[in-house]
């Protein structure tokens, strides 16, 4: 099984990249081979919606999104984590949803399925605040991009509350429930 996590935080050893690293070592606990991508490393644009009628790949921009197709093509189960920016992912995060927009069009408007492989799906979010409601509105477009790319969204661990740089290590319940939740990623299946 292989689990990827997908970092849509700019801190490295931030709050996002400490839960998503403890998810990985419940997944590697549990058997599975492990990757994780730092959005914020890799070069892509925005979405340019060029809409073009016959998609024979992922997307006609060539950059490095095109990492990122081929390990969620492979991957059995993916973990998406980001930190509320202004109440919503992070631009990172969201910039690489929307470049989905080209298998969304090309499995909805052509039948045609560019990550036709069942994968199971979790997202991870942290925050200062306690405003539930950023969480949830980041899921909807969590949930879309996870119907986009045949990815059942299975899992969340919502984490409000930190705000500095590594304090998720303050709350060794989050990180607990990371690793859980990474464990969990592996077996469910059904
Ligand atoms: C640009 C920016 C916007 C932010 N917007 C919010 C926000 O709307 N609500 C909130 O609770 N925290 C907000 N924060 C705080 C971060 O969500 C918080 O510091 C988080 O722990 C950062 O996670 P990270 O260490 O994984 O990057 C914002 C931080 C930045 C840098």
């Amino acid at each position: 099984m292989f689990v990827l996590a997908i970092n849509g935080s700019p801190r490295i050893g931030g709050n996002t990249d400490l839960l998503l690293e403890e998810t990985l070592r419940g997944a590697r606990s549990r058997g599975a081979r492990t990757e994780k991508i730092v959005l914020n490393s890799l070069s892509y644009s925005p979405c340019q919606e060029c809409e073009r009628d016959n998609y024979d790949s992922p997307c006609i921009v060539q950059d490095d999104m095109h990492l990122i197709y081929a390990r969620v093509r492979d991957a059995d189960a993916i973990v998406l984590g980001s930190p509320t920016f202004f109440g919503s992912l992070s631009a990172q995060t969201k910039m690489m949803v929307d470049r989905f927009q080209c298998a969304w069009f090309s499995k909805n408007k052509r039948g045609r399925d560019f990550f036709s492989r069942e994968k199971n799906c979790a997202f991870i979010a942290v925050q200062a605040s306690q405003k539930q409601e950023y969480f949830a509105g980041a899921r909807t477009v969590v949930r879309n991009l996870c119907a986009t790319i045949n990815g059942v969204y299975r899992d969340e661990l919502f984490c409000p509350g930190l705000d500095e740089k590594g304090s998720s290590l303050k709350h060794p319940e989050f990180m607990q429930r990371a690793f859980d939740l990474g464990e969990r990623i592996t077996t469910v299946n059904s």
